[in-house]
């Protein structure tokens, strides 16, 4: 099969919904074989289904809770044994937790939240970096937010968390420096799925851009002839070039 991505074995967190599954649909479209990561199995029953239909590369689903580093490491024991190697993984799940104030949030909600932003993209990081760096060209994108940068009320969990999560990539992009992988951040901007509406409930979200827009920055980040590494780029400004 042809595509920017033909014969590339894709991971995609958070591929039952919204901008992962958006994600994993345009990946596979290029020729990617993609592992669909979610907690909901029939979620991703119906996107390998769809991916079938349009005539890609069959779909793999692991319907995992990313908050069990034993089931991440799992899942990477089992791609080494099947493929030797990963060529992108895309760290993209991810919750807002409740939108309350930081003084009325309960802790386990706030850890909740820090554990599927971060403390699971670490450990994506630990169980798939060999055999990223196993890829002729190993690929590493990790999904952000403006708000890591621009804090807002109500959100403090989610904003704390994916400031820790940009932290946590440059240093990994540090770390891999000497090797063949690259390590991006993606900042999609707004789009209409189900955590921005549940995050802004009083949002108008009429005209808002859905989850198809901003896949191919992720197509782009993920190709083998990308070069930038630990960055945090706009999907607009990887789209435009
Ligand atoms: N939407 C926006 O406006 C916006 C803006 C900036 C950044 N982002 C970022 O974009 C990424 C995708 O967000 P989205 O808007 O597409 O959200 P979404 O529609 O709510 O999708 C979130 C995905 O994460 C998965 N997930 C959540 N907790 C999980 C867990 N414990 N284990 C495994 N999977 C889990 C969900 O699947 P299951 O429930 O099936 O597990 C779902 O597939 C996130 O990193 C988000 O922070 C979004």
């Amino acid at each position: 099969m042809s595509g920017a991505l033909a014969g590339s074995l894709a991971l995609v967190t958070g591929a039952s919904r919204g901008i992962g599954r958006a994600v994993a649909r345009r990946f596979a479209a290029e020729g990617a074989t993609v592992i669909a990561v979610a907690r909901h199995g029939a979620a991703l029953d119906s996107l390998i289904d769809e991916i079938a239909a349009d005539g890609s590369p069959p779909g793999v689903i692991a319907d995992i809770d990313l908050t069990d580093a034993i089931s991440i490491d799992a899942l990477a024991e089992w791609v080494r044994e099947h493929y030797g190697r990963l060529d992108v993984l895309v760290g993209n799940a991810a919750t807002a937790g409740e939108a309350v104030e930081a003084r009325e949030q309960d802790p386990s909600d706030f850890d909740t939240v820090l554990r599927v932003n971060v403390t699971a993209n670490q450990a994506l990081i630990r169980a798939f970096d060999p055999l990223l760096r196993a890829s002729d060209a190993g690929r590493a994108i990790f999904v952000t937010s403006g708000l890591a940068r621009r804090p807002k009320s109500h959100m403090a969990a989610y904003c704390a968390s994916k400031a820790a999560l940009e932290v946590l990539v440059r240093a990994y992009a540090d770390d891999v420096a000497d090797s063949g992988v690259r390590a991006n951040l993606l900042d999609p901007g707004v789009v209409n799925t189900v955590l921005f509406r549940s995050a802004m409930p009083e949002s108008d979200t009429s005209g808002m851009k859905g989850p198809d827009a901003v896949a191919d920055a992720f197509v782009a980040l993920a190709r083998p002839a990308e070069t930038r590494t630990g960055q945090t780029l706009s999907w607009k400004d990887v789209v435009d070039g």
